[in-house]
């Protein structure tokens, strides 16, 4: 069965246009052969704290709590991250960058020897065989200008893990007077998406 990891990163619940433009992206690549992981970051993840980073690492006996609580939420993200073909991540920029959650994501999922590793030559990413879709939202801020620190950033980042495969869709600069238009091509774009059927 194909497996979507969808991502949304947008602090708002109810009137987010990346929520919404990654939802229909998932709606329409879900097929009855399809299973959609959903990890919401305005609920669950975990800013990385000297905490966290002993926590992953210690035996089960010598963790507390809390400890346990942080571990288990990383293994969780990163065990998502491993079984999805597809991810699908809805990222509002935010003060040009990516919002803190899809930040803390990251920290949590990077972790030597399940999700990259260093070679002589470097590292390598050890997520292989995934096409990601990065749904790029903005108020003003062109996607892929020398002001956008998300888009590339978030690109990076993936590669790092290794997946290298990444489409964005972006409605860019919405509070401009042709904001209603650039949503309504995202829409255009989501509707248009193809992915190979597994059946
Ligand atoms: C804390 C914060 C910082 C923001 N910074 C930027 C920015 O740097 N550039 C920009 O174009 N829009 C910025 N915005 C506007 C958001 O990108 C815009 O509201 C977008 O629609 C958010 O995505 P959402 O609709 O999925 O919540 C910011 C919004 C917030 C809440």
């Amino acid at each position: 069965m194909r497996q979507v990891l969808l991502i949304n990163a947008s602090v708002r619940s109810n009137i987010s246009i990346s929520r919404e433009l990654a939802g229909m992206l998932a709606d329409n690549i879900q097929h009855d052969k399809s299973k959609v992981i959903h990890r919401d970051l305005s609920n669950d993840v975990h800013f990385i704290s000297e905490q966290s980073l002993s926590a992953v690492g210690k035996p089960m006996a010598e963790r507390n709590a809390e400890d346990d609580a942080i571990a288990r939420l990383a293994d969780a993200c990163i065990e998502e991250l491993e079984a999805a073909d597809y991810l699908i991540i809805g990222s509002p920029i935010y003060n040009f960058g990516p919002s803190a959650s899809l930040k803390a994501w990251a920290d949590l999922v990077a972790r030597a020897k399940r999700t990259f590793t260093y070679s002589d030559s470097g590292p390598v990413g050890l997520l292989q065989n995934k096409k990601a879709f990065i749904i790029a939202v903005s108020g003003g801020t062109a996607v892929n200008s020398s002001m956008d620190f998300m888009t590339p950033w978030l690109k990076h980042f993936l590669a790092f893990i290794g997946i290298t495969d990444v489409e964005v869709i972006s409605a860019d600069g919405i509070y401009g007077t042709d904001g209603e238009e650039k949503i309504g091509l995202a829409k255009e774009k989501i509707g248009s998406v193809m992915i190979e059927s597994t059946s």
